[in-house]
């Protein structure tokens, strides 16, 4: 089981072990009970059955004992429940909306983040929301899990006694890609939540933006079908569309149309595609709207989208993007992002020591990743020694031009998972 970073996760396992032993001392009981009866009342060792009616006394016990029992039960279940449910009134209150597939948080002050960040040792106040289906939020850490229903508001709270990163899940069924509605719960100490705080959001550029979304959940940025149409070759291309009611209508992907397809997208549904995009119309802000816009008009007009290079190729072949993201976010792995110059801790041979990421660096990574492991990640990746050198250098040059400013330069099909 997960380590207990919530009080009231201790609470509920204690519920479950004790209904759990519970359980399993009847089932034991019983079972032997019976193997007992059969040998001793068999037709053998038993040959004339006796009877015995009427005893007050057992009619009273078996009426009280499983009385005491589930009253037992039942106390257990409802002081942990207590627990979950006593939200304290200075909780800090982050609000969580849930949406095919993708989870969005919303601090006080109106940010924004995909990941569920908050300090140590505090208690948060939950108020939960969809915008479509019903999901359910769920870190198995803290042992808490609960629904969000559509036109509903609920609630949760927890608090962290540990700083670190824990998984967040969807637990409710909510359609195609129910198994990608992840994020992280980051505990962070004090200090580092004030200077999350205060730190200025960080600009969100181009790819990030539609990942953040989920836009490319559904939409694919190589030409290859999903629930959407793919993003290759829509910045302004000519798209027939269907209007509400059900006339046809030849429109051209400019930016206008862009913004009208995030914020209304049942206006005008492209022709053989279903009416099944929800409206993003409050829940993008006007920045993120026009990040969108604009790397949807500039990356993905008809000859702007670059074919992958022998770098993009070769990393996707190995599978380097698997584990390491081009845009910043975690992964298995630290992204590559501006990988190249700059510092890096890591851990050599239980040492934590800081290195300079240079070419000599990066070859090293991949050769043998086990030396230098970058401080917060775990050893893990293979050896890609059985690379030429060769390939190995066009893998360094690769990760070398993975840098903010020319995000086009890295994998332009690059999707996530
Ligand atoms: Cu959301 Cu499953």
């Amino acid at each position: 089981m997960n380590s207990q970073i919530f009080s009231a996760a201790a609470e509920v396992d204690r519920a479950f072990l004790i209904i759990l032993g519970f359980s399993v001392f009847i089932l034991i009981l019983i079972t032997v009970l019976m193997v007992f009866f059969l040998w001793r009342y068999n037709h053998k060792r038993h040959p004339v059955p006796s009877g015995s009616e009427g005893s007050v006394f057992l009619e009273i016990m078996w009426t009280a004992l499983p009385t005491v029992i589930v009253l037992g039960l039942f106390w257990t279940g409802w002081t942990s429940f207590k627990a979950m449910r006593n939200i304290p009134d200075d909780a800090l209150a982050v609000e969580v909306e849930g949406r095919m597939w993708s989870w969005k948080f919303t601090y006080p002050g109106g940010r924004t983040d995909p990941d569920l960040i908050v300090p140590v040792d505090t208690p948060v106040r939950l108020i939960m929301t969809t915008r479509d289906v019903i999901h359910s939020f769920y870190i198995p850490a803290l042992r808490l899990k609960w629904d969000t229903v559509p036109g509903m508001t609920t609630e949760a709270w927890f608090e962290s006694s540990q700083t670190g990163e824990f998984d967040i899940f969807c637990a409710e069924y909510c359609g195609l890609k129910h198994a990608d509605m992840m994020s992280m719960l980051k505990v962070l100490s004090q200090e580092e939540y004030e200077a999350w705080v205060k730190a200025p959001e960080k600009r969100k550029v181009g790819l990030a933006v539609l990942k953040e979304y989920g836009c490319i959940d559904c939409h694919s940025l190589d030409g290859s079908e999903e629930l959407g149409p793919t993003f290759r070759g829509l910045g302004g291309s000519n798209r027939l569309v269907v209007l509400p009611d059900g006339s046809e209508k030849e429109v051209v992907a400019d930016s206008d149309y862009l913004r009208r397809a995030i914020l209304a997208p049942s206006d005008e549904i492209v022709k053989d595609w279903d009416d099944m995009m929800i409206s993003y119309e409050g829940d993008v802000s006007e920045e993120d709207l026009n990040a969108m816009v604009t790397y949807l008009l500039s990356e993905t007009a008809e000859g702007g989208e670059q074919e992958p290079s022998e770098g993009d190729k070769l990393a996707m072949e190995q599978g380097c993007v698997d584990c390491h993201s081009i845009d910043g976010t975690e992964e298995v792995g630290p992204s590559l992002l501006d990988i190249y110059g700059r510092k890096q801790l890591v851990n050599r041979e239980g040492m934590i020591v800081e290195v300079v990421v240079d070419e000599e660096y990066l070859l090293r990574s991949m050769v043998s990743p086990d030396r230098d492991i970058p401080e917060g990640y775990e050893s893990g990746m293979p050896g890609y020694d059985d690379l030429d050198e060769e390939s190995l250098a066009l893998l360094v040059d690769w990760m070398k031009s993975i840098r903010s400013m020319g995000e086009s330069a890295a994998i332009s099909g690059e999707e996530g998972g």
